[in-house]
């Protein structure tokens, strides 16, 4: 309902980040009413008079004078809660919430169809990049082959002061916490569950298949170190956050979160700092190449207020992949190549390698590159990251004779 200058109203539950990003540019515009907006910290010093606060999201959920919601909460469990409640009602939505998507998707697109609402997340993949709406609009019909990249700033922000400003991971970890592009709980982004989140929605939308995130191989950026780094330099290649998913040559789908070794020539070389990237491929169309901020109050703010005006103009995501009665389904196991360093050669568990080699001089750090299945990662991922392994997947191009030379310059380096 469009208030008395014919402004269309907006309630806004959660004022981190993004809903001050969000806030921010609705202001700059001046095209909506600004109703209602809900926090849950009463005494958190805020930029807005108290007056324009609630604490209570019913106040929001059950004010029928508003056009609709904007759920920018960071708890998953109640964000759920309140889009529900708001679907069930039939009511317009917006989300950021990308770990609340993936793992509820079949319930949030049925309840869209059950009762006519509408819940559009562009903000939750990839910040500013409109990824979804690419996918949906432009490739509803079109197979797709692959679609990869860097889909979390943090963590590009982090490998990448480490890889050009020599920093520590602890002194990039919080420049990007203090940036506001690291989630409230910063092991989400460092682990690897914001990209895994992010790829499995995009999943839904370019395949047309719903993943359970704790299905995925998933390794993070957590235990990065110097020596992984410069191996990296050495090597001619940069360490990025990569997530894929991707139809294999046997026409199943493949998805992962993985470190990766990535050479200048891979669009993602160059995706720096807070920036995502996502390479996609279609059947028709070939590549296409995405660039943008990935995370970033304003940024993801602009990709919210993008689904609030498109929301209000009427658009839903019509989920065509997911209703074609053919959709690919989901590949039993993959070769893998990767790195692995973790220090305490004793600890290392008996891994099923398909072939390995071991290099490095130094008795305390394993260093291996090999090839290994991917179930047999995801059953030892646990003890992997218990004894703070770092894993990377590593192109073909980087030969193990390119590798193992990297490693003796780094050596000799060091030495
Ligand atoms: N923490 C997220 C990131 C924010 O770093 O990418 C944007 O989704």
């Amino acid at each position: 309902m469009s208030d008395k200058r014919g402004k269309r109203k907006i309630g806004i539950l959660g004022f981190g980040c993004v809903g001050q990003g969000l806030y921010d540019v609705l202001q700059h515009n001046q095209l909506l009413d600004v109703a209602n907006i809900c926090v849950k910290d009463k005494t958190k010093d805020r930029p807005l008079p108290a007056t324009a606060f609630t604490f209570d999201a019913q106040e929001l959920l059950q004010d029928q004078s508003l056009d609709l919601l904007a759920e920018l909460i960071s708890d998953p469990n109640e964000a759920l809660l309140l889009v529900r409640q708001a679907l069930q009602e039939g009511k317009t939505v917006v989300s950021a919430n990308k770990k609340m998507i993936a793992e509820n998707l079949p319930e949030l697109v049925e309840l869209q169809r059950q009762y006519g609402g509408t819940l559009l997340y562009e903000a939750a993949v990839c910040g500013s990049i409109p990824i979804l709406r690419t996918l949906e609009a432009y490739y509803g019909t079109e197979p797709l082959q692959e679609i990869s990249g860097i889909l979390n700033g943090s963590s590009n922000y982090i490998l990448h002061k480490l890889d050009a400003e020599g920093l520590s991971y602890q002194e990039a970890l919080q420049q990007a916490q203090v940036l506001g592009f690291a989630e409230t709980n910063p092991t989400l982004d460092v682990g690897g569950y914001d990209a895994l989140h992010k790829i499995c929605i995009i999943a839904a939308h370019a395949f047309g298949v719903v993943i359970p995130p704790q299905e995925v191989l998933r390794f993070g950026i957590s235990q990065v170190s110097t020596q992984d780094v410069a191996l990296a330099q050495a090597a001619g290649a940069r360490i990025k956050l990569v997530a894929s998913a991707k139809i294999n040559t046997q026409g199943k789908l493949e998805v992962q979160v993985l470190p990766t070794f990535v050479t200048p020539d891979s669009e993602l070389y160059a995706v720096n700092a807070e920036f995502n990237g996502v390479q996609l491929q279609a059947k028709f169309a070939g590549t296409q190449f995405l660039k943008g901020r990935g995370a970033g109050s304003h940024p993801t703010g602009s990709a919210v207020w993008a689904d609030v005006s498109a929301a209000l103009a009427g658009y839903k995501y019509n989920y065509a992949k997911l209703s074609a009665a053919a959709t690919a389904t989901v590949a039993a196991d993959a070769l893998l190549r990767v790195y692995l360093r973790v220090e305490h050669r004793g600890e290392l568990p008996n891994l099923p390698w398909q072939e390995v080699t071991s290099f490095g001089v130094n008795s305390q750090v394993v260093q291996l590159l090999g090839t290994i299945y991917r179930s047999d990662l995801l059953q030892h991922r646990q003890e992997l990251e218990a004894l703070g392994a770092f894993i990377a997947q590593v192109p073909d191009e980087l030969t193990e004779e390119k590798l193992l030379r990297a490693a003796a310059v780094t050596e000799l380096v060091a030495a």
